[in-house]
């Protein structure tokens, strides 16, 4: 007689309806089938034992539907303290009511699943819910959002450091539990966002092997808890460096970025990254066209960036919305050799004209829906290279950029 185990349902085939061509795992199979099977997949996806076996297609599925065609992803991660800045712009007090406000109106946003495949929550929202009581988690799932979760426990100055502004990025410890409890609370992928900075004399190999090495341990890390890790290895836009030396320190960080992947295992098709533009510093003198940015950024990507990462989510930077839209489309515009989908992971260049029309008001809401919804589609369209310059609204004329930005 044959043992018979549970094979658990993997969730997201059933929560995102995502058409792959995968099968769907029966719930009970014979013990030794099952075994086999997990065998041939492992073989099939070249995986090292750990966990991530278990979750491999759904972390495939999730990071491609994440990726699709004309999607992006909502970046509201934004910690207690950063978040009071933004609301402190629009006279709002940083309380939690005011918080869950804001990010009410954002997740019940009828019809932003059209142009956001997943929105990057902070700890304290993904638990939270709607003022009559709905899960922000089911709120997202009803409008075609999955719900993301930042998991890095913010930056820290680097222990050892020449340079006295390096830091490292911390948030291993107990990482794996946490990963488990978010996956349990309904979040499908994770973010950990390393800076790294172009100044004179840096960024020094210390920094750059150290913050890569956090990503490559975090993304392993939760992908066998089955989190999707968005890889974030953020090279500020601080300094008046030219573009030239931006894509030097882009190629240097991302190749050492990748061979610590291999090194600790990471699943590359489960995965996503989420880079800044190559772009001159913001002191700089230097003027580029945003023709010039794809060019570049595409010539680093292309230089770097395995085929076997199925999106690039770039951050805004404190671009202003529409360069960051622009921008975008430039690089859907361009021809090139990656087979990645260039798409966007915008935290401010989604927000400002959002928080702007809201004031804090009830009666804003839905024109702070509105307002969210234009820049939205704006960069979808970008996304598809079919971003026709001032075509959607924006109330961002100054940009958000801010020195030795905190997220
Ligand atoms: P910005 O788009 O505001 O740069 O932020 C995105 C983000 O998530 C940074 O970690």
């Amino acid at each position: 007689m044959e043992a018979f185990i549970q094979v658990p349902l993997q969730s997201s085939f059933v929560q995102h309806n995502v058409k792959l061509n995968l099968r769907q795992p029966t719930l009970y199979a014979p013990r030794a089938r099952v075994a086999r099977s997990l065998t041939l997949r492992m073989r099939a996806w070249g995986l090292r034992p750990g966990g991530v076996e278990k979750f491999a297609e759904e972390l495939v599925q999730t990071a491609n539907k994440i990726a699709s065609p004309g999607h992006g992803i909502l970046a509201v991660d934004e910690s207690t303290k950063t978040i009071g800045k933004r609301l402190s712009t629009i006279g709002v007090e940083n309380t939690e009511t005011n918080r869950r406000a804001y990010r009410e109106l954002l997740f019940t946003c009828k019809g932003l699943g059209e142009y956001i495949s997943g929105a990057i929550l902070y700890e304290e929202t993904l638990y939270q819910s709607t003022r009559d009581g709905r899960p922000f988690v089911d709120c997202l799932k009803n409008i075609g959002v999955i719900p993301g979760i930042k998991v890095d426990k913010g930056l820290a100055p680097l222990p050892g450091a020449t340079l006295a502004h390096e830091t490292w990025c911390t948030g291993l410890d107990g990482l794996s539990e946490r990963a488990a409890a978010y996956y349990a609370q309904g979040a499908r992928f994770a973010k950990w966002r390393a800076v790294i900075q172009i100044a004179p004399g840096g960024p020094t190999r210390q920094a750059v092997v150290e913050n890569c090495y956090g990503l490559a341990r975090y993304a392993r890390t939760v992908q066998d808890q089955g989190l999707v890790p968005i890889i974030e290895p953020e090279v500020l836009l601080d300094g008046d460096h030219t573009i030239e030396r931006c894509a030097e320190v882009q190629e240097e960080v991302y190749s050492i970025l990748y061979n610590l992947c291999q090194q600790q295992g990471v699943f590359l098709e489960g995965s996503l990254l989420k880079p800044s533009m190559t772009l001159p510093g913001a002191d700089s003198k230097q003027r580029v066209s945003p023709d010039t940015i794809a060019e570049m950024t595409i010539r680093t990507l292309e230089r770097t960036i395995p085929a076997a990462v199925p999106g690039i989510m770039f951050l805004s930077g404190g671009m202003t919305e529409e360069e960051a839209t622009v921008n975008l489309n430039a690089l859907n515009n361009r021809p090139r050799k990656g087979p990645w989908s260039l798409s966007f992971s915008y935290g401010r260049a989604l927000q400002q004209s959002c928080l702007k029309s809201w004031m804090g008001k009830d009666e804003n809401v839905r024109a702070a829906q509105e307002a969210l919804l234009a820049r939205a589609r704006a960069n979808s369209k970008a996304n598809l290279g079919k971003y026709v310059p001032g075509s959607e609204p924006t109330l961002d004329v100054t940009g958000t950029f801010e020195a030795g930005y905190k997220y």
